[in-house]
């Protein structure tokens, strides 16, 4: 199946926004597999947004990845590398769709409250960065009966 890193930046937890954040993952139907609460180092950081190293954007946004603790998060579902993308929306807030996370909480891009990897290699590339294998746990949801 496959997976995907996503993670709430300091903006999304400094302004109470992880349960609302999650929850729509859980309702859409995909499923949790892996979870921290974290600050980023720099070195993190660099490491994370290596894509965008000499770019003038750069400095100010690992300034600010690094600012406040994230959400670091590993889920698992159909499509959802660019089915969470989609819930995401637009990387610009201001040019998101309303109903999506950044289009409902966020209006600059420099504080877009989430990020979601781009690809499956990414995802593999992210979560490596984030978490080691035994960190991400396998569970089947069917096998709970706590609601009969
Ligand atoms: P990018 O990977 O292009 O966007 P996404 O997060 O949607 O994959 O850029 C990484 C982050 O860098 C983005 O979430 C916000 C920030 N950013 C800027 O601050 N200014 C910019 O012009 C761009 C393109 C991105
Ligand atoms: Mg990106």
């Amino acid at each position: 199946m496959e997976r995907t890193y996503l993670m709430i930046k300091p903006d999304g937890v400094q302004r109470g926004l992880i349960g609302e954040i999650i929850s729509r993952f859980e309702k859409k139907g995909f499923q949790l597999v892996g979870m921290k609460f974290l600050r980023l180092t720099k070195e993190m950081a660099e490491k994370h947004y290596a894509e965008h190293v000499g770019k003038p954007f750069f400095p100010g946004l690992v300034e600010y990845i690094i600012s406040g603790p994230v959400v670091a998060m590993c889920w698992e579902g159909k499509d959802v590398v660019s089915v969470s993308r989609e819930m995401m929306g637009a990387t610009n807030p201001a040019k998101a769709a309303p109903g999506t996370i950044r289009g409902a909480y966020a209006v600059d891009i420099g504080r877009n409250i989430i990020h979601g990897s781009d690809s499956p290699a990414s995802a593999e590339r992210e979560l490596s960065i984030y978490f080691n294998a035994g960190e991400l746990v396998e569970w089947d949801r069917s096998l709970q009966a706590w609601i009969a």
